[in-house]
């Protein structure tokens, strides 16, 4: 409906199989890809675009590729700089010459986080190298063979910038993210659930299945 769109995707098990979605309509009905911009929200710091853990290759296998996207219409945030503040003002630089953003996808971590903005982020923050959960923080340091301590953070647009993209979709399925939805839906506005924020968004819909929904 908009072929020049600027649509801003996340990664993870929520957003993978909409993407895979995504690719198959596009391969049984084509439809233009030449105009449209897709950019990542974060990424993972200090690993190789190389990795496959990396949110580069997730969305460059995921969508860029069996969309046929122009390379020159990927923005990434990059996963390596000596100059973080630098970096991120460079990628907000990149998003603000496309102009508004016309749609931004979003999953919801466990703990409410969006990108890598986790509780307690303010909600006036611009992009910023944030932390990633315990969790996720071994998996990646296991998977990429990096030394305990390594400084394995999230590069992130910050919550301010996800808050002026003209269309949000956030979406959660399974029990796991049933609580967390509730609390984001029907919870105070609190940055101690980042999500939350999007309840003052004029135009955000929220996708959940009957599981991820039920305290709804
Ligand atoms: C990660 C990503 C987020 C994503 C979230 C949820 O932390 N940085 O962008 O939305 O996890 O992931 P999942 O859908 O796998 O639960």
């Amino acid at each position: 409906m908009k072929p020049d769109s600027l649509i801003g995707l996340s990664t993870g098990r929520t957003t993978g199989p909409i993407h895979k979605a995504l690719a198959e309509i596009y391969k049984a009905h084509p439809f233009d890809t030449s105009r449209v911009t897709f950019f990542g929200l974060d990424e993972v710091t200090n690993v190789s675009r190389d990795y496959f853990g990396s949110c580069y290759y997730m969305l460059l296998h995921e969508v860029i590729e069996p969309l046929d996207v122009p390379m020159e219409h990927y923005i990434m945030p990059p996963t390596t700089s000596d100059d973080w503040d630098a970096a991120c003002a460079r990628f907000e630089g990149a998003l603000a010459q496309c102009g508004q953003v016309d749609l931004q996808i979003l999953g919801i971590g466990g703990n409410g986080h969006i990108g890598f903005n986790q509780p307690g982020t303010s909600f006036g923050q611009t992009a910023w190298t944030s932390v990633m959960e315990p969790w996720l923080y071994e998996r990646i340091r296991k998977e990429t063979n990096s030394p305990e301590g390594a400084p394995l953070g999230g590069v992130t647009l910050g919550i301010k910038n996800v808050m002026q993209s003209k269309r949000i979709l956030l979406a959660a399925n399974g029990t796991p993210k049933a609580e967390i939805i509730r609390a984001a839906v029907h919870g105070p506005v609190t940055e101690d659930v980042p999500a939350s924020i999007l309840q003052l968004h004029p135009d955000c819909d929220v996708y959940v299945d009957a599981a991820a929904g039920a305290l709804l």
